[in-house]
């Protein structure tokens, strides 16, 4: 049975036991034994001995499977633990970073193994587990300055700062080694933010002026005093009535080779300053596409790879890509315009491929990049329905690829090929992308 998730396990209280880590669990924690259950750690390693603030009440929690725990004090330190690259992260620091004391070549180690216990739990037998690794991005050195996406919170008084792990509390925060050295400059943190302000969001796109959005039901964006530091950078209000840009358009230019894509600044875009471009490669490659093909991009986004797809596939081929945002799908639409065969289509992914699919559609080769929950069985079923060639899915999220790789073997599909990148260094958090073809 597949170990149970530890965000599923109720809430804190704080006695100290001592634990010894054993292996990694799903979600960036550690196990480890105490009375009886399993006791899931964050801020631990493999093979470590640590007192540990226990975040089930025990009381409450008697009848758990499980508890989880927050290491505190390491007292037989593994050996992969090093000096954490982010010392305000952490059991009484900020969350984002919940691997920064673990060596980078150990992080990688650490995340495959996860991935092939989810594939092997998942009970993927196309593909020799063993095979399933994780890679550094390629051109990543020290898996530092790698964010272009960086949120901020804020508390009631407008002090800036970050969440703790598994916490609402505003934890003061500096320099940020994991954000790309544009939004460590803007220096977010030592701004007032105005009242009712929740959240600000700091965006360095790859083209273009910085953008910060400032986040709050009830934020006046006329009321906004910003300070001349950010006088290059665009700045818009997302409050109760919507965007509302107060310099700039709303948007962010995103180059990935030699084409430009137009981003919501609150929609979605691959974090990791190389993540567009190694992603785009490797789907290029996976899908394999030929002219005159008809291909889905499924989870399009602003069409990242259906503009690959179709530039891959000539102006015979017919790409649409599909996408559940109407902002991001409209933007889809502008940035796919000069691609004779592409187009953008809005709507729910699963309905979209129903209907598609009693209507006849046949498509050579899908790609689909689902958020954390998956594609979920009737897309999949779905697809090994009618996909004629190859599927390529992408996952932010090991659990659901597994489970939704294991759909597709049972029906007469095998997984041919499955690469990971390590394209959230220092966090536990990995993106993976498998090929799938109807097995012989
Ligand atoms: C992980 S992102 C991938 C976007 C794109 N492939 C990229 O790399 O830029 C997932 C996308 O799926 C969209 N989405 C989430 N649920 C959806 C659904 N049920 N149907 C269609 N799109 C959905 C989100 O708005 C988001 O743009």
């Amino acid at each position: 049975m597949a170990a149970p998730h530890p965000d599923d396990a109720p809430a804190p209280t704080g006695r100290m036991v001592t634990l010894t880590c054993t292996h990694p669990a799903q979600g960036g924690t550690f196990i480890a034994r105490h009375e009886g259950r399993v006791v899931f750690v964050r801020g631990s390693a493999p093979a470590e001995t640590v007192i540990a603030r226990l975040v089930d009440d025990p009381q409450e929690a008697a009848d758990a499977r499980f508890w989880r725990a927050e290491a505190v004090e390491v007292l037989e330190p593994s050996p992969d633990r090093v000096p954490t690259v982010w010392p305000e992260a952490g059991a009484d620091g900020v969350g984002g970073a919940d691997w920064a004391h673990i060596a980078l070549p150990a992080q990688r180690r650490i995340a495959t193994e996860v991935l092939q216990d989810l594939l092997s739990r998942a009970k993927v037998t196309t593909f020799p587990v063993e095979e399933a690794q994780v890679e550094p991005a390629p051109g990543d050195g020290d898996g530092l300055g790698w964010r272009t996406r960086v949120r901020f919170a804020v508390d009631p008084e407008g002090r800036i700062g970050m969440r703790g792990w598994r916490s609402h509390e505003v934890r003061p925060v500096g320099l940020d080694p994991l954000a790309v050295p544009e939004i460590v400059e803007l220096d977010v943190p030592s701004w007032t933010a105005p009242a009712g302000t929740e959240a600000i969001d700091a965006i360095a796109p790859s083209q273009g002026p910085l953008a910060l959005v400032v986040v709050g039901r009830e934020v006046d964006p006329e009321a906004l005093e910003l300070p001349a530091r950010w006088d290059g950078v665009d700045v818009s209000v997302q409050n109760a009535s919507g965007l509302h840009p107060v310099r700039g358009d709303g948007l962010v230019r995103e180059q990935v080779g030699d084409r430009t894509f137009t981003v919501a600044q609150t929609g979605f875009w691959q974090s990791h300053r190389l993540a567009a471009s190694v992603l785009s490669d490797v789907v290029e490659a996976d899908l394999g596409v030929r002219d005159g093909d008809i291909v889905w991009d499924l989870y399009g986004g602003v069409g990242l790879f259906a503009a690959r797809a179709s530039l891959a596939a000539g102006p015979g081929s017919e790409v649409v890509s599909v996408e559940g945002s109407a902002r991001a799908s409209a933007l889809a639409a502008e940035n796919l315009a000069d691609l004779p065969g592409a187009r953008a289509a809005h709507g729910d992914c699963t309905a979209w491929v129903r209907s598609a699919v009693a209507a006849g559609a046949r498509p050579d080769r899908v790609v689909l990049d689902p958020p954390r929950a998956g594609a979920g069985a009737e897309l999949m079923r779905l697809l090994t329905s009618c996909v004629t060639m190859r599927i390529v899915y992408v996952s932010c999220e090991p659990s659901t690829l597994a489970r939704d790789l294991a759909i597709a073997e049972q029906e007469g599909w095998r997984v041919a090929d499955l690469r990971a990148f390590d394209l959230f260094p220092h966090t536990h958090h990995i993106e993976s992308v498998a090929v799938l073809e109807r097995a012989a």
